[in-house]
């Protein structure tokens, strides 16, 4: 089974408070979701092997440690994903995007899929799956499926919010996908929302309500 780190940090969880404030607005919205994403990748990253390069400083020559093994890719899940993206780019700057569109069908909830875009690479690259919910979790099962259909192994999950239904539905499907998640909230209402969670993360990123 896979697992799942809740990302207890204070910073994080006082930024996430702001952003479940239904008065924050659009861009202070964006903002929020910048600087946590990049806090998250900081943790979601902790695991990355570590091998030794001879270097000279302008002192001696020394051995010290670079990352060594795959290359690391960032996969949104359009739209709201891509609210993620560049603050996990600021620690990780040669890491290539993919991009998923799925959107959820309002009345049966199930993912509906309208567009994919993976680097060439893809399958050589260590994948962050980025999406701000996690709710039924079917969205997050549908894209890592499609990027798994694609040839990729090393994938893990990073979401804001996580209802435990969500969490439950991915480790089912794909127990060998790690989450990490900001919170883990109480449960979903009839309409397939995060309680208390923050509404609905695209059209608070975009202001498209
Ligand atoms: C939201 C969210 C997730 C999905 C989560 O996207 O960003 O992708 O819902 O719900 P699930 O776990 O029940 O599948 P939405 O479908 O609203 O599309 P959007 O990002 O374009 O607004
Ligand atoms: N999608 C969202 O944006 N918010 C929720 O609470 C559930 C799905």
């Amino acid at each position: 089974m896979s697992k799942v780190v809740v990302m207890d940090h204070p910073l994080i969880q006082h930024k996430i408070t702001h952003m479940r404030d239904k008065d924050t607005g659009s861009k202070e919205f964006r903002a929020l979701l910048d600087e946590i994403s990049m806090l998250m990748a900081y943790e979601a990253t902790r695991d990355l092997p570590l091998e030794e390069k001879q270097i000279e400083t302008p002192i001696c020559p020394t051995t010290a440690q670079v990352l060594s093994g795959k290359k690391l890719g960032v996969v949104p899940i359009l739209r709201a994903g891509l609210g993620m993206v560049d603050g996990i780019l600021r620690l990780v700057p040669h890491a290539r995007v993919g991009h998923i569109g799925l959107y959820r069908d309002p009345e049966t909830l199930e993912p509906v899929e309208y567009y994919c875009k993976l680097p060439s690479d893809v399958t050589e690259r260590d994948l962050i799956v980025v999406d701000p919910m996690l709710a039924t979790g079917g969205s997050a099962v549908a894209a890592i499926q499609f990027i798994k259909n694609r040839g990729c192994k090393s994938i893990r999950m990073m979401n804001l919010i996580a209802a435990p239904e969500g969490i439950r539905r991915v480790q089912e499907a794909h127990p060998d996908v790690d989450i990490y998640v900001g919170h883990v909230d109480e449960k979903l209402n009839e309409h397939g929302y995060i309680v208390p969670g923050l509404g609905d993360a695209g059209d608070r990123l975009y202001g498209t309500k």
